[in-house]
């Protein structure tokens, strides 16, 4: 029969695992959840009295309020948590590969595997272990192999796959009311109990028609393959999008008229400056390595072609911004509006933000960049590695760091809106405008402003996917 599960452990305190824990926590006053992560730093932020956690995200602090010290507890004790625990999430990180055999396709599967092994090294009796990370296809199979090849006489693991759909900035959202739940099993009657026993803890929230049963591989390509097609329908939109440049098309009109077709649906049709997060890139070109490694050159390359948009993307509106600016920024200073990869968090990875900074830097323009959200250290560190050859020192000479976004754009010549904000629609353009440098110039990679009220005020406006003049 399925267990009845009453503590669980999650491995990895991270995006994925803190709130998604923490929020089983919340609705599961009867379960015990410990997340336990190597990183002492990490885990003394969530365990902080002052609720300073190590992520932003709306509405998660309320939720570790609630639940922490009651069923929810944050410790570095990684074997004790294993050991007490009758379920397991494994919600470490798993980087594209720097170097080696697949470098910059294939995930880097060295933290899956150490906590796998760990978990074998470590635990007295049967559990339940559930691939949380999002990982390449068959990986569930490696961590069985590992965990049978170590595990104790008397210990059974049973393994799931339980991708985890949430995005940032709406994650707490999104976990309370998720579209879909969707676990992974092998076929045999022990991995459809353990499918069941995982079911259970969902069942306190979650609908059960939204709770979706599927096998092991089936679950695993599910994830790269909803991340690759809404990555997809970005590069769509952002390829249509410097059609409408060169042709006074507006691409919000088009996404408009597309959307309405049920069978297109309207969400996720927003042009922009490219895509970025932790996901997308990443899990696209895990699904390019899996082709190719399959034989499927041609799957491969389909898929490819949007990253290869992206950074397209990405590129054509630096240009933009070059050209227009009478095609030279050298020594020209540029305010850079956001820099996390999307509104709501305060996460930089892939965001499309360092690499339009990085341009900027290569043509000697001087940037100053604000975003509500994100550390200056993380922005130091970023930059730094968007910029190999180049000191820390020297980026420093080149780019500030401001507190606001009417601080950094004072004496510029040009704006450049790389995250959507609420608060930067809110800005006092006309204050804006009388602090710089004349012609003032702003390029909104968002469309977030009101391109004609701003043009009243004496701005020449770019914005992403519309064609006028400036
Ligand atoms: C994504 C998936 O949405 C989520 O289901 C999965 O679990 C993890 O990856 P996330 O990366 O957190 O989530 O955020 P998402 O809202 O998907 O945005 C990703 C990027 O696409 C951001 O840079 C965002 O600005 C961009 N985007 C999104 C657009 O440019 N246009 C859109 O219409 C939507
Ligand atoms: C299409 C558009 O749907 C319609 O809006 C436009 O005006 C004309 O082009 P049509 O070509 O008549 O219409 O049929 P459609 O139902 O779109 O199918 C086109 C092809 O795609 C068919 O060969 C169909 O078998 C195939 N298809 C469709 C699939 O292979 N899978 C699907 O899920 C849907
Ligand atoms: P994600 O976005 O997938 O959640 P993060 O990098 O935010 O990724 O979080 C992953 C976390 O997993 C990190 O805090 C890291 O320290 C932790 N971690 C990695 N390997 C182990 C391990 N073997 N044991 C415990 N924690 C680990």
């Amino acid at each position: 029969p399925p267990v009845q599960v009453s503590k669980i452990c999650c491995i990895g305190a991270g995006y994925v695992g803190g709130p998604t824990c923490a929020v089983i926590a919340f609705k599961c006053p009867h379960i015990s959840v410990t997340i336990v992560d190597l990183n002492q730093a990490r885990i003394d932020a969530w365990n902080s009295s002052d609720f300073k956690l190590p992520i932003y995200e709306p509405g998660l602090v309320d939720v570790v309020k609630h639940a922490r010290g009651r069923n929810l507890f944050f410790s570095t004790d990684v074997d004790k948590a294993i050991q007490e625990a009758d379920l397991i999430f494994v919600s470490v990180n798993t980087p594209t590969k720097k170097s080696g055999v697949g470098a910059g396709f294939a995930a880097d599967l060295n933290y899956v595997e150490l906590a796998t092994r760990r978990i074998a090294a470590v635990a007295h009796s049967s559990k339940i272990v559930v691939e949380k990370s999002t990982v390449p296809c068959r990986t569930a199979e490696s961590m069985r192999t590992i965990l049978e090849a170590n595990s104790r006489p008397g210990c059974r693991f049973d393994i799931l796959s339980n991708p985890e759909f949430l995005a940032e900035g709406t994650a707490i959202e999104d976990l309370l009311a998720p579209d879909r739940v969707l676990i992974g099993s092998l076929q045999t009657p022990d991995g459809l109990n353990a499918c069941e026993s995982l079911a259970n803890v969902y069942a306190n929230w979650v609908p059960k028609e939204r709770v979706l049963t599927v096998g092991l591989w089936s679950s695993e390509l599910s994830k790269l393959a909803a991340n690759a097609m809404l990555a997809q329908r970005i590069s769509s939109i952002n390829a249509l999008s410097a059609i409408c440049e060169a042709t006074g098309a507006n691409i919000d009109e088009v996404a408009h008229a597309i959307g309405f077709d049920s069978r297109i649906g309207p969400k996720f049709l927003r042009a922009s400056v490219g895509f970025g997060g932790s996901c997308f890139q990443k899990d696209i070109l895990n699904l390019v390595y899996l082709s190719e490694s399959l034989h499927l050159p041609q799957v491969a390359a389909y898929w490819r072609q949007v990253v290869e948009m992206n950074e397209y993307q990405k590129s054509r509106f630096s240009k933009t911004v070059v050209d227009t600016l009478f095609n030279t920024i050298t020594g020209k200073h540029i305010a850079v509006l956001g820099f996390a990869f999307k509104a709501d968090t305060g996460d930089t990875r892939e965001s499309p933000a360092i690499s339009l900074v990085r341009d900027f830097l290569s043509e000697r323009a001087y940037v100053t960049i604000y975003d509500p959200q994100v550390e200056e250290a993380q922005i130091w560190l970023d930059l730094s590695e968007a910029c190999p050859l180049v000191p820390l020192e020297t980026i420093k000479k080149q780019v500030t760091i401001a507190s606001s976004a009417l601080d950094a754009c004072k004496n510029m010549e040009a704006v450049v809106i790389a995250t959507e904000w609420k608060e930067f629609r809110e800005i006092n353009w006309d204050s804006v405008y009388k602090n710089m440098n004349k012609p003032a110039f702003v390029f909104d990679g968002r469309m977030l402003v009101d391109a004609d009220a701003l043009r009243a005020i004496g701005f020449k406006v770019k914005v992403i996917g519309r064609g006028e003049r400036v």
